[in-house]
């Protein structure tokens, strides 16, 4: 449900609090997406895929006014965006690419460094309870800092939740969280990220950077898994 988020407690769908609405572009559960052979989809993915429900150049735009939104609200102070590894990666460095464009294009400007941390909690399609922190620079180096974390997609939200409390220790002086993805399902604790590219539906995507079990990461555009790939790509 559009604007709704599953209540554990009370079990129906509550509305967003207000304050916590970011303006975001929701597919609808009934998109249609598009054909896969209106686009270019590499050849060994060809069967794998239902059809293409974000194209790549849709991504762009969103991510170019998600670059803007970002720097009226934190362009005040050195910024370090923490990028979520591994499926954050292109969404990171395209959304890093509009910010330097708008630092380097106006009289305003503010410094920009960049930190990478690795998260795992996914096995085939499932989110497994535990949320891995594999590498990364010391946290403590973020303390003072302004940081936005850029992640992929939010599903239970049980990553960022995780990541956020590990981060509040180091008193950063600012943390946001963007994400391009946020899933509507009724696994959510609650939790929304500052920034939203899309809303998506409760299936499994693949594409930008977003994989199953490490494959699909080649792909540009984002697209619904279908069910013999996910037999297929099974560990
Ligand atoms: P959460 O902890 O349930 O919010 O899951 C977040 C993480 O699970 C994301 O960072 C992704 O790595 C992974 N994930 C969740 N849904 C999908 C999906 O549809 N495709 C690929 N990865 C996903
Ligand atoms: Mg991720």
């Amino acid at each position: 449900v559009a604007g709704h988020f599953w209540s554990p407690q009370l079990h129906i769908y509550v509305p967003f609090p207000k304050c916590v609405i970011s303006l975001l572009l929701q597919i609808p559960d009934d998109e249609k997406g598009y054909k896969l052979d209106l686009f270019c989809v590499p050849k060994h993915y060809e069967e794998d895929l239902d059809q293409v429900i974000i194209p790549h150049g849709l991504i762009m735009d969103r991510t170019e006014r998600l670059a803007r939104d970002i720097v009226r609200d934190m362009g005040g102070h050195h910024i370090v965006a923490l990028c979520v590894l591994k499926g954050g990666y292109t969404f990171f460095a395209d959304l890093l690419d509009y910010i330097k464009a708008l630092n380097q294009n106006s009289d305003k400007s503010v410094p920009l460094t960049v930190d990478f941390i690795r998260l795992k909690s996914y096995c085939n399609d499932q989110s497994t309870n535990i949320v891995k922190v594999i590498g990364g620079d010391e946290l403590s180096t973020l303390t003072g800092k302004n940081v936005l974390i850029v992640e992929d997609i939010v599903e239970t939200g049980r990553t960022m939740e995780t990541l956020l409390s590990l981060l509040s220790e180091c008193n950063p002086k600012m943390v946001k969280v963007v994400s391009l993805l946020v899933k509507r399902t009724p696994r959510s604790s609650g939790y929304r990220p500052d920034y939203i590219g899309f809303e998506v539906p409760d299936s499994f995507l693949v594409g930008y950077a977003l994989d199953y079990n490490e494959y699909f990461r080649d792909l540009s555009h984002i697209c619904i898994l279908n069910e013999n790939a996910k037999e297929k790509y099974k560990v």
